[in-house]
């Protein structure tokens, strides 16, 4: 598949990593065209940098790998307004929290709703904004694999979306549609909270098994 990435920065780099070795094609583009030369450089030989006019395009499917003070700008540099994202899987990565206060920085909604917004057409999923990119790839055991908590309208798109994961050994959860993404992004705020209070995140979440709930009200892949 040839997966787009839109970003190419950090996460850009360690997802398309790891997406490579999965056997994926890699097109990368952002604001920066020499950033996008060296981000897909880093990425291996399945990537290329692409200018931003072509990216849309030629991708398969488009992740969402940027700073959300320059998100709205990146969608519309690759055509979102014009509707070239129109009838694709667009899976946003953004945390748009203030990592001093863990404060959501959007005053209502999401980032996620932001790129649904700046590109008509596309089914958007929210997901992998939780992990660190140097989470991926997992190799350990499937049991003990990262569940990504994601959220869209389009079925076809959060199964894209739940492939990809899997492509990077994760395992996927399914919390609702995209109405849901604040809240998933409200949580990345909560971890940072937790972290800087000197805990363990893993550790301030109950332990559950979902086994023993007979409607636990979400569905996982
Ligand atoms: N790094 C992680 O492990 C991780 C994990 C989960 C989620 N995320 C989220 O993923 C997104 C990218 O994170 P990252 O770590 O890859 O960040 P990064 O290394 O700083 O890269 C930021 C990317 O956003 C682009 N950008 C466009 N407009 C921008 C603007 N106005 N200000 C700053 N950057 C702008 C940058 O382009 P230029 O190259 O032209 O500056 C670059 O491609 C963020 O929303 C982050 O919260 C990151």
């Amino acid at each position: 598949m040839n997966v787009g990435i839109l970003g190419t920065g950090n996460l850009a780099v360690t997802l398309g990593r790891a997406w490579a070795l999965a056997g994926h094609s890699l097109l990368v583009t952002g604001r920066n065209p020499l950033h996008a030369s060296e981000a897909a450089a880093q990425m291996g030989d399945a990537a290329s940098a692409v200018d931003p006019v072509d990216f849309a395009g030629r991708a398969d499917v488009v992740v969402a790998a940027i700073a959300w003070e320059g998100l709205e700008g990146a969608v519309s540099l690759v055509g979102g307004a014009q509707g070239s994202l129109a009838g694709k899987t667009v899976i946003d990565c953004t945390n748009a929290v203030d990592y001093a206060t863990g404060e959501l920085k959007p005053a209502s909604g999401s980032a996620a709703d932001l790129v649904a917004r700046s590109a008509p057409g596309a089914s958007v999923v929210k997901a992998l904004h939780l992990f660190a990119g140097a989470s991926w790839p997992y190799v350990g055991p499937k049991e003990t694999a990262p569940v990504v908590a994601i959220c869209g309208d389009a079925q076809s798109a959060l199964d894209l979306a739940a492939a990809l994961i899997g492509d990077l050994g994760g395992q996927t959860a399914v919390v609702g549609g995209l109405a849901s993404a604040r809240q998933l992004e409200e949580a990345a705020g909560f971890v940072m909270r937790v972290v800087a209070a000197g805990h363990n995140p893993r550790l301030a979440v109950p332990d559950v098994d979902p086994a023993s709930l007979s409607a636990a009200g979400t569905t996982s892949n």
